[in-house]
């Protein structure tokens, strides 16, 4: 019998050297109590939280928690059943209505995770006869959602405007073609030049899908991301979000003024042939992205926190993601999978935790600590996380 997961030998192997050199497995933390958006226990330790992508710092807000009780107590714990059967409450609605207003679009439709809506809308629209042009550090979401349909998969280079106008040349000129852009990509964090690529797309008749993940709700005056701040939002065809990072929970969605947006909800397997969202799930979304809407004084805090840490890292003599901050995700860059993982180790220790990302997940084989700032970290507590960095950094001889 061959064994399916010999495969895997390499990786397990990576794995074991690892941590035979007595590190902390950086894969399998466990958050024993979660105080607030930005503290937990770990290791029975207090811990900063600075890598969860809670950007808003939502999910312990008293109406949020407070919905999700209420629906909890009204309507049960679970749908069991797909939104198009018995699985559409007045709440999986209210959410949809509270994107329409959130994002000033025609149609809105909910998915269980961002995961889905990407699986779902990518491989419903493009099909057989279709081009997807899409940057080539598109999340495992996007790509899974390419494998997933009959779409011809044309990659050009990261945030590249010339690369992508090339390709989209060299394309038959009536062949359907949808373009895949992110608004902030989550490694780097950078963001797309979407005015200048939607631009190009639409001068190619090609229809543009933006992932906002990691944009909604900070980026842009009212928080609808990156083709909002660059100001071509009513350009775009279709925006993927997630409720999985600004607002708190779990979920993920489409937006669209497309007029035949509707007939998506019945072809679209990864939301016909699954289960919706719980009800307490949908209210505490919905109760989230209305208050997301008037958080303008949360935003500019946000940004506050990402120029400060940035410039706070570069002083200190980390090498970082992007030369200025784009977002809230700034990337510190680790010479190697080794001492990144004992960085990361130092770094919690001190009591402050970030995301480890390696390769394939990351860029250019790249190592990179990951941090991802909350609108609910103090000055106090982006001040304590500098001082950590600066210790663990000279601990681990990344900086002198
Ligand atoms: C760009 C992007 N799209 C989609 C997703 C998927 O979101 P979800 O956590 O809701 O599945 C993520 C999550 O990391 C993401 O970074």
């Amino acid at each position: 019998m061959t064994d399916l997961l010999s495969k895997f030998d390499p990786l397990i192997q990576q794995r074991d050297d690892l941590l035979s050199s007595g590190l902390t497995d950086p894969f399998a933390l466990v958050m024993e109590k979660v105080e607030s958006p930005t503290v937990a226990i770990c290791n029975g330790r207090r811990t900063i939280l600075l890598g969860t992508y809670n950007y808003m710092g939502m999910t312990f807000d008293p109406d949020v928690v407070a919905a999700g009780k209420q629906a909890l107590d009204e309507f049960g714990s679970g749908t069991t059943g797909s939104r198009v059967l018995n699985g559409t409450y007045v709440g999986h609605k209210a959410v949809e209505e509270a994107l329409k207003d959130f994002y000033a679009m025609d149609h809105a439709m909910v998915f269980s995770t961002g995961y889905q809506a990407n699986l779902g809308i990518i491989s419903t629209i493009a099909g057989k006869e279709d081009y997807i042009i899409l940057d080539i550090d598109s999340h495992a979401s996007i790509y899974d959602g390419c494998a997933l349909g009959n779409a011809q998969i044309v990659p050009f280079r990261h945030n590249d405007i010339e690369a992508l106008e090339k390709r989209l040349k060299r394309l038959p000129p009536e062949a359907g073609k949808l373009v895949i852009l992110e608004g902030v990509y989550s490694m780097l964090g950078d963001v797309a030049p979407l005015k200048e690529m939607v631009a190009v797309c639409k001068a190619a008749g090609a229809m543009v899908l933006v992932d906002e993940a990691h944009s909604m709700g900070f980026i842009g005056e009212r928080g609808r991301g990156v083709a909002e701040a660059q100001g071509v939002i009513d350009d775009v065809d279709f925006i993927i979000g997630t409720f999985s990072k600004s607002v708190g929970t779990v979920g993920g969605f489409c937006v669209s003024n497309h007029p035949k947006f509707e007939i998506l909800r019945l072809v679209c397997r990864p939301y016909v042939f699954t289960a919706s969202l719980p009800p307490s799930v949908v209210a505490t979304a919905a109760t989230s992205i209305r208050k997301l809407m008037d958080s303008a004084d949360k935003r500019a805090h946000l940004w506050e926190n990402s120029k400060r840490l940035h410039a706070g890292l570069r002083q200190l003599g980390f090498k970082l993601g992007t030369d200025e901050p784009q977002s809230a995700i700034i990337a510190v860059l680790m010479p190697d999978l080794e001492t990144g993982a004992a960085m990361w180790e130092a770094l919690l220790d001190e009591g402050l935790y970030v995301n480890l990302a390696r390769p394939p997940a990351t860029p250019a084989g790249m190592t990179l600590l990951r941090c991802s700032l909350c609108a609910l970290h103090t000055n106090e507590q982006v001040g304590e996380i500098l001082g950590m960095f600066a210790a663990a950094g000279r601990a681990t001889g990344c900086i002198s």
